[in-house]
């Protein structure tokens, strides 16, 4: 998952779009993120095996308290290169199980970008497909974007299960492209447009 860039805020609070939180699916509320979740943040993101293939960590407590005080706190998007990170909780009994963050890459192109990470304890249950689903209905009905990616290592096979559930298509495998975390990184690019989310991947996704 990309990590969120620094996005200096326009004082124009009219500018941009402000989702309305929480979104809201079967059983998960997505939300800002508040100084509150670090702890509960802090179980995953300071987890190897969960940040392995993330570009950061692990977090201690206080990487985590600062980066909410900071790009971890927008809410909103004003401009191209803004991102917007979600905490997202069960519905029934508000655990924060993970989080999610949508990038806008280019407004010409309408494009973004989807990154996400999870508590293990929270696994195998669908919910960060669940999320993830929320966000690109963000994206596509709210941003208004024509195309979303999603950049996956090829060793993270239950990311690419994650997209494909979602209906995203491998666009490119660039072999040992990146020097990552003391190896190189074989990266699969997925894609997923504005049309084929609304057309019959999405009907057919359970
Ligand atoms: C990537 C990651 C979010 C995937 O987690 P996950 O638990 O496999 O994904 P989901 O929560 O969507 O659960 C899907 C699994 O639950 C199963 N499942 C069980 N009950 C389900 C239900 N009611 N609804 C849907 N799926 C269900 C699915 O069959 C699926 O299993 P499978 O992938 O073995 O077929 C997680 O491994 C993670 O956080 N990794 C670390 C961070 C990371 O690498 N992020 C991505 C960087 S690109």
């Amino acid at each position: 998952m990309p990590t969120a860039p620094d996005s200096p805020r326009a004082d124009d609070a009219s500018a941009g779009f402000a989702p309305t939180y929480p979104l809201r699916t079967e059983r998960l509320l997505l939300r800002p993120i508040a100084p509150a979740d670090a702890e509960a943040m802090h179980a995953y993101k300071s987890d190897p095996d969960s940040v392995r293939y993330v570009p950061y960590g692990p977090l201690t407590l206080s990487d985590i308290a600062q980066r909410i005080g900071s790009t971890w706190s927008t809410t909103r998007f004003e401009k191209e290169g803004d991102a917007v990170c979600l905490a997202v909780e069960t519905e029934d009994t508000h655990t924060l199980i993970g989080d999610v963050v949508l990038f806008w890459r280019s407004e010409r192109d309408r494009a973004g970008e989807i990154g996400y990470i999870f508590d293990p304890r929270a696994g195998g249950q669908g919910y960060a497909t669940e999320a993830v689903e929320a966000l690109l209905a963000l994206g596509f009905d709210g941003l208004g974007l024509h195309r979303v990616i999603a950049r996956i290592d090829e060793r993270n096979t239950a990311s690419a299960r994650v997209v494909e559930r979602l209906g995203f298509r491998q666009e490119a495998r660039f072999v040992e492209s990146e020097w990552f975390k003391g190896e190189w990184s074989t990266l699969l690019v997925y894609a997923l447009r504005e049309d084929e989310w609304r057309g019959s991947t999405r009907a057919s996704r359970t």
